[in-house]
């Protein structure tokens, strides 16, 4: 995830903007830079760690004022030309977040002559300053320039600006993105997390979505978007270090899980087009008479990304009527597949380098596939080797167990299958408006569902010392339900298993004992009634059913044993849901056991050997 880190004062800007930035490295990042600003502006940048950027520093640099950035790419290449700060003859400029309409705003400001140096959503902004600044018919300052700039962006940002003409002033605003100022005896911080200048000083003023402030020597001013002056609180940070990296939380794990609200928001940020009913796919390079023509679709994945994929092939099947399979990467590249030429191969992995997924995919190049990568991870090798990459802009994940990434990725598979419906004329635009207006919906169920986790964590405690679970799930749900089942066992180190409910009866039911919990999911679809039979076959063995349901069923405790609500919510849409639920049970059974949740026995976040 981008950090931003600035600083106005009586100290050297430069070191501490270093200093800085090295506490914001756990949020990862894949390159890093800063500008100081005295009589003129200095930028410094590059790709590599914060102690690369500090090899091609001078030695004493003069400057009081400054800001810097740690960026994780999402538009173009971790490359040193799309690093930040980026510039605009005498503005320098930091940015976390995402703009949505940047390509819009960049086509505009080509046509009034500004020359673009890097592939990023960001430098529109620097330029789009220097026009309100420069160009207008009157010279505006810094602080009217940023607040007129942000009133055309689309998106989220939290932004730290400089210009040349006004040196010692620090301008600053947010909209979905954090931003908190630090207080200091010797200046003024400002930092996407307070983790930056923690060492400096813990009294902290948040800023609010569309305010715009100004830092200048020994003076702060934030205004709201009318352009009152406000009287904002002043708060102190009483977290060490360690826990203010994970935001408060307990684990990375936990934050993680509760970032999803906003991950799956920039996952589809942009590319839902509600009213024409269609998903915006610039990425993919298929054309619609490919995309008509396809026959076939084949899903390499492993793990949670092969969970996400085997939902997948359900999505893809009923939205967009192509034949789909899932295969597991570790087995496909020594299996015989039957693939000819022109077929579509989506390859899934969060971390872009799962040495089976690339030796899958590598494979099915050989018979002339094309492949679609979805990955969490610019530049990452699955990147370099696919003829279409799909970002999942969920941030980084530190927890090994793989929670937000997961969600992104159904969220990508769900906008794949309304597209390539649309073009295939297997989806209707209401049947397309209906899903977009669900999926817009996602991010504020889950908050619900994170605004009610204490039920999910007295479930958790009270089977936390059970030696066996079974997870089961029709149609949509069963790929939920071997999610659900693995993150269990990753992280609890309790033996589960995810089953398709209507298997039980061939062999798993002999297990079955009142000491095994089972957890049913039967949310509101077309199988709601099946599920409730074979709960009834679960429940005449004795084993308790922990059932995950909606809010609004009132059927489903006559049967069960505890239940587990996700909002109201489509059929569709209901098993990203769900996921966050198990999520969250896996979560505090792990915890409720005292396992190393962020780092399980025997496990890596990204599993680059055979
Ligand atoms: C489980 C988990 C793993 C990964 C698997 C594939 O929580 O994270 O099962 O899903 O190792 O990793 P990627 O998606 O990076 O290819």
């Amino acid at each position: 995830m981008c950090g931003i880190v600035g600083y106005v004062g009586k100290e050297l800007a430069a070191p501490i903007l270093i200093e800085s930035l090295k506490r914001l490295e756990y949020r990862g990042y894949d390159s890093a830079g800063i500008t100081v600003l005295n009589e003129s502006l200095e930028t410094y940048k590059t790709v590599g760690k914060i102690a690369d950027l500090e090899l091609i520093l001078p030695e004493r640099i003069i400057a009081y004022t400054g800001i810097g950035h740690t960026r994780w790419a999402t538009h173009g290449k971790p490359e040193t030309k799309n690093a930040h700060p980026h510039m605009s003859s005498g503005i320098s400029l930091v940015h976390n977040g995402i703009i949505e309409n940047y390509l819009q705003l960049k086509e505009r400001l080509i046509e009034c002559g500004y020359v673009f140096e890097s592939d990023t959503d960001t430098e529109v902004i620097a330029h789009l300053l220097n026009n309100k600044m420069y160009k207008g018919a009157k010279k505006l300052d810094l602080l009217t320039a940023v607040r007129e700039t942000i009133s055309e962006l689309e998106g989220s940002y939290a932004i730290a600006v400089l210009c040349s003409d006004e040196p010692g002033c620090l301008v600053f605003a947010r909209k979905d993105s954090p931003l908190v100022i630090g207080i200091g005896d010797d200046g003024y911080y400002a930092a996407s997390d307070v983790t930056a200048f923690l060492k400096y000083t813990r009294k902290v003023i948040y800023v609010d979505d569309h305010e715009v402030g100004a830092i200048r020597p020994g003076s702060i001013e934030i205004f709201d978007p009318r352009g009152n002056l406000l009287a904002k609180e002043m708060h102190t940070v009483e977290w060490d270090l360690e826990a203010a990296e994970k935001a408060g939380y307990e684990h990375f794990m936990l934050k993680e899980i509760h970032e999803q609200p906003a991950s799956i928001q920039n996952t589809f940020a942009g590319k839902l087009l509600e009213l024409e009913g269609t998903v915006k796919m610039d990425e993919l390079y298929l054309s619609p008479e490919q995309i008509k023509h396809l026959r076939r679709a084949t899903i390499i994945a492993c793990g949670t990304s092969w969970n996400a994929g085997a939902l997948g092939k359900y999505l893809f099947e009923k939205l967009a009527g192509v034949h789909t399979d899932i295969e597991t990467a570790s087995e496909f590249r020594y299996a015989s597949p039957v693939l000819c030429g022109e077929e579509l191969t989506i390859a899934i992995t969060q971390s872009g380098e799962t040495a089976d997924t690339l030796a899958a995919v590598r494979s099915s190049r050989s018979y002339g596939c094309r492949n679609i990568a979805i990955t969490n991870v610019v530049g990452s090798t699955i990147t370099r080797e696919s003829d279409s990459v799909i970002y999942t802009r969920a941030g980084p994940e530190i927890g090994v167990a793989a929670t937000k990434t997961f969600t992104a990725q159904l969220i990508i598979l769900y906008m794949l299958a309304i597209h390539m419906g649309r073009v295939r004329g297997v989806l209707s635009a209401g049947e397309a408006k209906s899903l977009i207006v669900n999926i817009k919906r996602i991010p504020g169920q889950i908050q619900k569902i994170l605004n009610r986790k204490e039920s999910i964590r007295e479930c958790a405690e009270q089977f936390a010392d059970k030696r066996d679970y079974f997870f089961i799930g029709r149609y949509l749900n069963f790929p939920i339900a071997l999610e659900g089942a693995l993150k269990l066992k990753e992280i609890s180190y309790i033996h589960a298993e995810g089953y398709a409910a209507g298997e039980l009866k061939h062999g798993p039911l002999a297990l079955l004992t009142e000491d095994t919990p089972v957890v049913a999911i039967a949310t509101r679809g077309h199988t709601y009634d099946k599920m409730l039979s074979n709960i009834k076959e679960v429940k005449a063995r004795n084993a308790t059913v922990i059932a995950v349901a909606n809010e609004d069923d009132t059927e489903i405790e006559k049967y069960v044993d505890v239940v587990l609500r996700i909002p109201p919510s489509h059929e569709m849409t209901s098993p990203v849901l769900s996921s966050v639920v198990l999520q969250l049970l896996a979560y505090y059974t792990a915890l409720a056991k005292g396992c190393s949740i962020d780092k399980p026995r025997n496990l890596a976040k990204s599993v680059t050997v055979e």
